[in-house]
């Protein structure tokens, strides 16, 4: 017995990186998922490799009508939602004397806005269907503590924590457990991006900054993707029932909380 058989999963921002580490978890455990993305066509090709039991979803959590549109196409493919996770994110670094309105507008519509307003048609699909549900929000170290250079990423990750604790107070009661994962640092072209910032800003050669990050994690090195999906599939099962409103760190022991 898989602990995910027969569930219907939709991941958005699953075209790469942790989200798609999440999804072929959740495949092998019986789940079919929607690779939801932004790029549809990397989305595609990631569904294409995954195999049976993926599928791909054009999704831009910044718009109501395509969050909307993901989740009627969901219910279409797989004919309900059991499992939600708010992967989706965009990451920038400016110091705060240099941010603009534009990369915190962004980031907000993305990392905040996207976060609840697909939170909200997950659950009310979920509380049509009357079973219950799992939604992951993934958050950050980044919204346990500031970062001169990272404010608006780490502002958007408190709130994504913040947001999870009252989702989960308020929807328990139907059965939906929300709960998020923060990782730590993740290997991956998410942080090929990120290390190019600091790069920039810190006036570093190009890798140095993984390779220090890297260094001072506890547990030794940088995680992976795959150190991750442990705690998604155990957020996404049965197992999780009673756990409701959490933030897990899953950073090799970088914060303690
Ligand atoms: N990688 C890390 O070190 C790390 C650390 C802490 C938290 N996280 C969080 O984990 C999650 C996944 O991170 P990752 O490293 O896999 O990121 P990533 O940048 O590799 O993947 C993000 C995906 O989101 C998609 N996307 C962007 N904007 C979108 C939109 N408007 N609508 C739908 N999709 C959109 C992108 O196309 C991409 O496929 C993010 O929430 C991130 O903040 C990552």
């Amino acid at each position: 017995m898989k602990r995910l058989d027969g569930k219907s999963a939709l991941i958005t921002g699953s075209a790469r990186g942790i989200g798609r580490a999440f999804a072929e978890a959740y495949i092998r455990e019986g789940a079919t998922v929607a690779i939801a993305d932004i790029n549809i066509e990397r989305a595609r090709e990631t569904a294409s490799e995954i195999g049976a039991g993926a599928y791909a979803v054009e999704m831009d959590v910044t718009q109501q009508a395509s969050i909307d549109e993901a989740i009627a196409a969901v219910v279409r493919q797989a004919g309900g939602l059991d499992i939600l996770v708010n992967n989706a994110a965009l990451f920038d670094l400016a110091p705060i004397v240099e941010i603009s309105r534009q990369s915190y507008d962004r980031l907000f519509a993305i990392n905040v806005s996207g976060t609840l307003f697909t939170m909200q048609a997950a659950a009310r699909q979920m509380i049509d269907q009357g079973r219950g549900g799992k939604i992951i929000n993934m958050a950050s170290q980044a919204g346990r503590r500031g970062e001169a250079l990272v404010a608006v990423y780490c502002a958007t990750k408190a709130a994504v924590i913040s947001l999870t604790q009252s989702a989960g107070l308020g929807l328990i009661k139907h059965g939906i457990n929300v709960n998020a994962i923060a990782p730590g640092v993740v290997d991956g072209e998410h942080w090929d991006g990120v290390d190019a910032l600091f790069a920039k800003y810190e006036n570093r050669p190009r890798g140095e900054k993984k390779k220090l990050v890297g260094a001072e994690v506890p547990f030794g090195r940088m995680g992976t993707a795959e150190d991750l999906t442990g705690m998604a599939i155990f957020l996404a099962s049965a197992e999780s029932d009673y756990v409701v409103s959490q933030t897990y760190n899953v950073d090799g022991g970088n914060w303690m909380s």
